[in-house]
């Protein structure tokens, strides 16, 4: 991807279409000098569109993605959504914040996922673009009041997507509270790198020695389990199809890959790598950086060719996630890094998806 000086980063703004009780809901599409491109919507901060060059140059769309927003709001599997108040799952539903006991909706059976019914993925985000010398994008903003879907405390977020023309996008994270609060915010794309078919075949690797197992609920037990000599090792890149069929368990459990792999005990802003991905016949690589603790990599087993988009089937693994975030359930996890906001501080974090391609 070599830069075009001719070219200058942008973004430009445009209707996109309207929620029923008239809210107007906004597309950015966002450019930078060197061909990437990104469409993102104000309706759950959801990037609907990413255009990346392969290894020859010419640029591909690599992510899931719905064609209407009347799609996206009756039935988006978090395809491209910010997701909060917490990524991933809280078992029942339930946790104690300073002696008081909370219940959150149960949207996953009898647990909690990425948020309630009316996660940060379905509501509609302020959306201000900018753009500087190096880079544009958009700054997302959006209140929840105190009881949201459960929640204690009203809770102000920020997140900035800045792509920039190093060919990464930059997606910091803010948010603050008016009481003590639980915060785990991630984004949820799916990515399909080669643009097309199943991801079976893209090399894959997580620098993570261990990861938790979970129970049928897909809550984990607690365990940090070393992911050596098993199918959970991707330290050493593979193929995402290599073991995923695998007779075990914690496979058959989540009907493939759906698994929260330890990046660091502790939280703290040191970015690191989460994952890598090469996709062998595109060439198109992507690197997952973040400061937190963990990354959920899920292998897109729960599609099942129910949906369309972009002219295309979303058939069983046709896309998959990776998610950086808090473990799930740390609310209920004593051993766990934690994920309690209190007033007076700021919750912040940072993803970074990194463009290349093979050299
Ligand atoms: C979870 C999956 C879930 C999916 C929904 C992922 O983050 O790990 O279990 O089915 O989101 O899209």
């Amino acid at each position: 991807m070599s830069q075009d000086t001719n070219k200058l980063p942008s973004v430009s703004l445009h209707h996109y279409g309207n929620l029923e009780d008239g809210t107007e809901v906004s597309l950015a599409t966002v450019k930078n000098a060197n061909g990437i491109e990104l469409d993102i919507i104000s309706y759950g901060g959801i990037i609907t569109r990413m255009m990346v060059p392969d290894a020859d140059g010419k640029p591909g769309d690599i992510v899931l993605g719905l064609d209407t927003l009347e799609e996206y709001v009756a039935s988006n599997p978090y395809f491209g959504a910010l997701i909060g108040r917490y990524g991933n799952r809280i078992a029942k539903g339930k946790f104690t914040i300073e002696g008081k006991s909370y219940q959150l909706d149960t949207n996953d059976g009898e647990n909690h996922l990425h948020g309630g019914v009316q996660g940060f993925d379905k509501k509609n985000w302020g959306m201000e673009p900018f753009v500087t010398e190096t880079s544009a994008g958009v700054v997302m903003t959006l209140t929840s009041e105190d009881g949201d879907q459960g929640y204690p405390g009203k809770l102000e977020t920020r997140v900035t997507y800045e792509l920039t023309n190093d060919n990464e996008l930059d997606m910091r994270f803010e948010a603050a509270t008016d009481k003590a609060t639980i915060v785990n915010l991630t984004q949820h794309s799916y990515f399909n790198l080669a643009g097309d078919g199943d991801i079976l075949g893209l090399e894959l690797m997580i620098p993570a020695d261990r990861f938790t197992p979970v129970d049928k609920g897909l809550i984990p037990t607690g365990e940090l389990k070393p992911v050596e000599d098993g199918p959970f090792d991707f330290r050493q890149a593979k193929t995402i199809g290599q073991d995923i069929d695998t007779e075990n368990e914690q496979l058959a459990r989540g009907l493939g890959y759906d698994h929260n792999y330890i990046l660091k005990d502790e939280a703290n802003d040191e970015l690191v790598l989460a994952a890598k991905v090469t996709e062998p016949t595109s060439g198109r690589v992507l690197e997952v950086l973040t400061v937190e603790p963990a990354v959920q990599f899920y292998s897109g087993n729960f599609l099942d060719g129910t949906l369309q988009g972009k002219g295309k089937v979303f058939e069983h693994r046709s896309g998959f996630c990776l998610e950086p975030q808090h473990s799930p359930d740390s609310p209920n996890q004593p051993g766990f890094p934690s994920t309690t906001l209190l007033p007076g501080s700021q919750y912040e974090t940072r993803i970074v998806y990194r463009f290349s391609t093979v050299e």
